[in-house]
Parts: structure tokens; C-alpha cells; sequence
């Protein structure tokens, strides 16, 4: 029997303060080189299923039920030590709000510092600087040492986000978390970054969890797709059986509305599905 790389059941997670419910029952699984695609309306509970996989959700919010297995393995039962150093070596996340993962009083070479220092303490300065720019590099920079010294408000949402999913490939966890990774990017740094994703999870035979709001990506990159409203799955689907015959009302709403508002765009999903082509323009 092999184990999943991620099995959620029955997540919940409520507002402590208005009793809010924020994820209601969750459940799904990631296999080794899956790439899942969460998709769903503004607010409906995609960064918060996140945050509780990683064990990082914001203060006044809390897990009210629910498994998280990594690797098959309860983590419920863990201490938060030892949910810390899974956390580092299981998984690497790319978070939404860009300017709310650094921290402001450090320099970007502090913040590569910290990543691989935590992986390997034997680490020098010249070699975290080494790595750090062929890291960035990658990402699209082509003057990476001139960035390793600048501090995080110094830089534009989209160069923050490169920056933060360059970390985030330093090492080659099981599991890659993207809230939203290229939100702030133009399209065709875009394009660069959903590739170099895919080959990074394609050559370490990591999986993918991609939070996004464009079924144009999803449809490109996944293979299943999880939809979510009001904290709830509304339709878990293979991704071509998602965009030919959608399951749940919401999931054929939701592909109604991208046609009537998106014509040319929808038409180009739908012909990448039918050809099984996976690259999108
Ligand atoms: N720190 C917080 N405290 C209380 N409620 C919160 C907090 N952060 C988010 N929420 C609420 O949790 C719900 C789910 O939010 P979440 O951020 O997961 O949505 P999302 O699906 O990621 O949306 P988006 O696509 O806009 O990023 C929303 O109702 C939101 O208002
Ligand atoms: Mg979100």
C-alpha cells in the first residue's frame, strides 16, 4: 500500500471570536507528482485549508476538527517542535501576501540564510551567497547579488514572490504549497514560473497543491482540481472531466460565467483539454 503524500479529513477551522466557520469538513488527498489545483470564489476558505496543512494559521482562528496525515502519519499527535521541523523538510510554501513572508529588518540574503542554514547548519556565508543567486537566477533575476542585498520593501509584489518561490525550491520537499504564487507577476513571467514549478516538481517527484483563481492555469497544470465555496469542497474532479462535464451546480455557474466573461480565453481551455496539449498562451 503506498501513502499519501497529504490526507486531510474532515478539516474545520473556525474565527474564535464569532464562532465564523472558516473550512467546514474538508477531506482530500495528494499522491506522489500529483498536481491539485484549489480553486474557488474570494473567501471561500483556500488559504485557511493552507495555513492549517502547514500548520501556520493567523492568530484568532483555530482547528476545530480534523487529521492531517503527511506521509501517512498523524500529525495531530505531534509536538510543535517536531510539527516545525516536518513542516521545513515535508513541505515549502509560496504565500499569498508576498510582503507579509519577510521580514522587514533583514536583507533577502538573510532570508535565504535562514532556509539553508536550517537544512544544513555547516553552510558558509560564500556558499548560502552561491546558492542564493543560482536560486534567483532560475526565478529570473539576472543580477542576482544586487538583490541579495536589498530589504523586502525595496522590491515590487512580483519580485517578492519570485523571491519566496526561489526559497521555496531550494530544497525539494515531497509537497509544494503556491497560494496564489504569480497573482502579482506579468504574463509572461508567469508562464516562466508555472513551468519552472512544474519541472521542479516533475524532476523531484514532488506534488503540487496550486491555489488559484485561473482556471486557465488549472486546466494547464493540474490534474485534479478541488472547488471550494463557503469553506466547504464543493466538487473534487479529474481535470478534463471538471471542464467537459462538471459535477456540482456551482462547478457549471462557475464555467458559465467564464464563458460568457472570458470567451476567447474559455475557448483556449477548452481547446488545451481537448487536444491534451499543456501550455497555455
Ligand atoms: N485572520 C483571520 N481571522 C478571522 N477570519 C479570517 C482571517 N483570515 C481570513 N478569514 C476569513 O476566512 C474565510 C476564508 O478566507 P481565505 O483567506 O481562506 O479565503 P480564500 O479562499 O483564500 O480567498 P482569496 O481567493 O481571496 O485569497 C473568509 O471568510 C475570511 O474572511
Ligand atoms: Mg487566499
Amino acid at each position: 500500500m503506498t501513502n499519501s503524500i497529504l490526507e486531510i479529513n474532515n478539516l474545520s477551522v473556525i474565527a474564535n471570536t464569532t464562532e465564523k466557520v472558516l473550512v467546514s469538513d474538508v477531506s482530500f488527498k495528494i499522491e506522489q507528482n500529483e498536481i491539485i489545483a484549489l480553486v474557488g470564489e474570494s473567501g471561500s476558505g483556500k488559504t485557511m485549508t493552507s495555513a492549517a496543512i502547514m500548520d501556520l494559521l493567523p492568530q484568532g482562528t483555530q482547528k476545530t476538527k480534523g487529521t492531517i496525515l503527511i506521509s501517512g502519519v498523524d500529525t495531530n499527535n505531534w509536538s510543535a517542535e517536531k510539527k516545525r521541523s516536518a513542516r521545513n523538510t515535508l513541505t515549502s510554501i509560496v504565500m499569498q501576501n508576498p510582503m507579509s513572508a519577510f521580514d522587514p529588518v533583514l536583507t533577502i540574503f538573510y532570508h535565504f540564510w535562514e532556509t539553508i542554514v536550517s537544512h544544513n547548519a555547516g553552510e558558509t556565508k560564500k556558499t548560502v551567497r552561491e546558492k542564493s543567486e543560482t536560486a534567483l537566477v532560475r526565478v529570473g533575476f539576472p543580477n542576482p547579488s544586487v538583490i541579495l542585498d536589498l530589504y523586502p520593501f525595496q522590491m515590487s509584489g512580483g519580485m517578492l514572490q519570485r523571491v519566496m518561490l526561489a526559497i521555496a525550491l531550494l530544497s525539494s520537499p515531497p509537497l509544494i504549497i503556491a497560494d496564489e504564487a504569480t497573482t502579482d507577476l506579468d504574463l509572461v513571467s508567469q508562464k516562466k514560473i508555472l513551468e519552472l514549478l512544474r519541472e521542479h516538481c516533475t524532476r523531484n517527484n514532488s506534488s503540487l497543491l496550486l491555489i488559484t483563481h485561473d482556471l486557465g492555469v488549472a486546466a494547464t497544470l493540474a490534474n485534479k482540481i478541488i472547488l471550494m465555496k463557503n469553506g466547504k469542497i464543493a466538487t473534487v474532479q479529474q481535470v478534463k472531466e471538471f471542464f467537459t462535464s462538471p459535477q456540482s451546480d456551482y462547478a457549471k455557474q462557475l464555467m458559465s460565467c467564464h464563458h460568457a466573461l472570458y470567451t476567447d480565453r474559455y475557448n483556449k481551455i477548452m481547446e488545451i483539454i481537448r487536444s491534451d496539449k499543456n501550455e497555455l498562451n
